[in-house]
């Protein structure tokens, strides 16, 4: 993958180190190349709902498999007023996702945190400055692919997502990821990768390879969680080579 310089820039700034070829004309001297060469991760039933008379007027239809799908803005409906698991009593407001319904890329994260909670927007904290960075670093922003979490709701002190409301939530996400049909999922931490793929792997094994999604199949990549990466920034290293990762399967099917 070729890096424009913009791009270097802000890989510089995130603190993954990059090696770069050297120029011809740079060969004895100063390092000023361009390419990169390698770079330094109680259960509700919310899948059976009846059709109203009304479904159509209201964005609402059934699949092959009986499970109800909402149209975008039902959908957003759906989620603003949900009371599928607790988590509804001590949120803010939901946290639905942002960016282009059409997008190319898809990126699920966790669950809303304090910040996200407030502003009804996913990953808005430091966290999400990082991940937009990143995004930048591949020539993208938060417009252009879509992002939303496993939960649409802030869990309290920002614990780990439980079981039951991972499956609450899980008709919203299956429903977005439809929609949307992203050509390329980033699967942001551990608890994206194991709910979205259904597997217990621990995530050191799960970045560096290609999984799918559905049917037909959408490329799934994982990598670290942002906030994991500002604990960690050793990580980002292997972070980025994910994020190229992705960029290259994204590339083959273009
Ligand atoms: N962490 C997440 O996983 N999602 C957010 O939206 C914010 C932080």
């Amino acid at each position: 993958m070729r890096l424009a310089s913009r791009q270097y820039r802000y890989l510089q700034a995130l603190g993954i180190e990059v090696y770069r070829e050297r120029e011809p004309q740079d060969r004895g001297g100063s390092l000023k190349g361009t390419d990169l060469k390698s770079v330094p991760g109680d259960t509700p039933d919310t899948s059976v709902v009846a059709v109203s008379h009304n479904a159509e007027a209201e964005g609402i239809a059934a699949d092959p498999a009986g499970k109800v799908v909402l149209d975008w803005e039902a959908l957003q409906r759906e989620v603003a007023g949900c009371r599928l698991c607790p988590l509804h009593e001590g949120r803010t407001q939901t946290v639905f996702g942002v960016g282009d319904v059409n997008a190319d890329w898809m990126l699920i994260g966790e669950a809303p945190g304090a910040e996200e909670d407030r502003r009804g927007e996913p990953f808005v904290g430091r966290a999400g400055k990082l991940l937009d960075s990143m995004l930048r670093a591949l020539g993208l922003d938060r417009q252009q692919v879509f992002i939303a979490n496993i939960l649409k709701c802030r869990p309290p002190n920002n614990r780990d997502p439980r079981p039951e409301e991972i499956l609450a939530c899980e008709n919203y996400l299956n429903q977005q990821i439809n929609t949307v049909k992203p050509r390329l999922i980033l699967a942001l931490g551990r608890v994206a990768a194991q709910n979205l793929l259904k597997t217990e792997t621990p995530i050191g094994k799960m970045r560096g390879k290609r999984f799918h999604y559905g049917d037909p199949p959408i490329p799934v990549v994982v990598t670290y969680h942002p906030a994991y990466l500002l604990r960690s920034p050793r990580e980002k290293r292997k972070s980025w080579q994910d994020l190229q990762l992705a960029m290259n399967i994204y590339n083959e099917q273009t």
